[in-house]
């Protein structure tokens, strides 16, 4: 019996662990969104062989996204709109939006709204 309900318990557990992985699952990498959408590394990155310490200028993400008049227009339905500020001017996209790690957000440093 003891045994029984123990196991029930750990079946449990397990179901709310998968659920959580579920829910919480980490939102793809900027790159990953890219691939997805039929692109490949050389999309962003020139060179043939892709190694570390590598960087993407700004004008390669403009290349597809540009100009910034452009990117401020898609997201100018945001209360804070991050590609349009009184302070910095066209900030480089990897303040933000970085190749293979989670994005941030630089203007949350000072502004809480979204
Ligand atoms: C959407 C554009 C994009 C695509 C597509 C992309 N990358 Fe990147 N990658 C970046 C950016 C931006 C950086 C610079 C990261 C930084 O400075 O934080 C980078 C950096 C790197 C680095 C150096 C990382 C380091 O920390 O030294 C490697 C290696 C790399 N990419 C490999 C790849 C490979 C392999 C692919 C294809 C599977 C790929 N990338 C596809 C944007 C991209
Ligand atoms: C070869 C063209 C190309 C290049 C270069 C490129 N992108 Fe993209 N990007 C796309 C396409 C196509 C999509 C999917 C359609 C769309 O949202 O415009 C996309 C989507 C995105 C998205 C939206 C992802 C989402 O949440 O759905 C972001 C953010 C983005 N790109 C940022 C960047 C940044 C930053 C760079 C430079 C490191 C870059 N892109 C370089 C073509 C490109
Ligand atoms: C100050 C931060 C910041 C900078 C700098 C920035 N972005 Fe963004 N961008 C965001 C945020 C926040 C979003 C909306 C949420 C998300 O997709 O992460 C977004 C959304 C996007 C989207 C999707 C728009 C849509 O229709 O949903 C694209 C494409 C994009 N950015 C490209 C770029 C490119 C290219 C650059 C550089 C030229 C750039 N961004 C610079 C913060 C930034
Ligand atoms: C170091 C702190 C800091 C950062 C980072 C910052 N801001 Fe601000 N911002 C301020 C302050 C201070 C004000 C003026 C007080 C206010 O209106 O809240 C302001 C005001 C503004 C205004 C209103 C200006 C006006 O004309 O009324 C906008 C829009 C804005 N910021 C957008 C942004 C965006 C978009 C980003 C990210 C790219 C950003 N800010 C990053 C501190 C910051």
């Amino acid at each position: 019996m003891v045994v029984k309900i123990f196991g029930v318990l750990l079946s449990l557990l397990l179901v709310g662990v998968l659920t959580a992985q579920l829910l919480f699952a980490a939102a793809p990498f900027s790159s990953d969104k890219h691939i997805k959408t039929g692109l490949n590394c050389h999309s962003c990155h020139e060179t043939e062989k892709v190694v570390a310490g590598a960087k993407v200028g700004m004008g390669k993400c403009l290349s597809c996204h540009g100009p910034y008049d452009k990117l401020v227009k898609r997201t100018d339905n945001l209360i804070l709109n991050w590609h349009e500020n009184p302070h910095y001017g066209e900030l480089d996209c990897n303040e933000c939006h970085h190749g293979h790690r989670a994005d941030e957000n630089t203007c949350r440093r000072c502004h809480k709204k979204p």
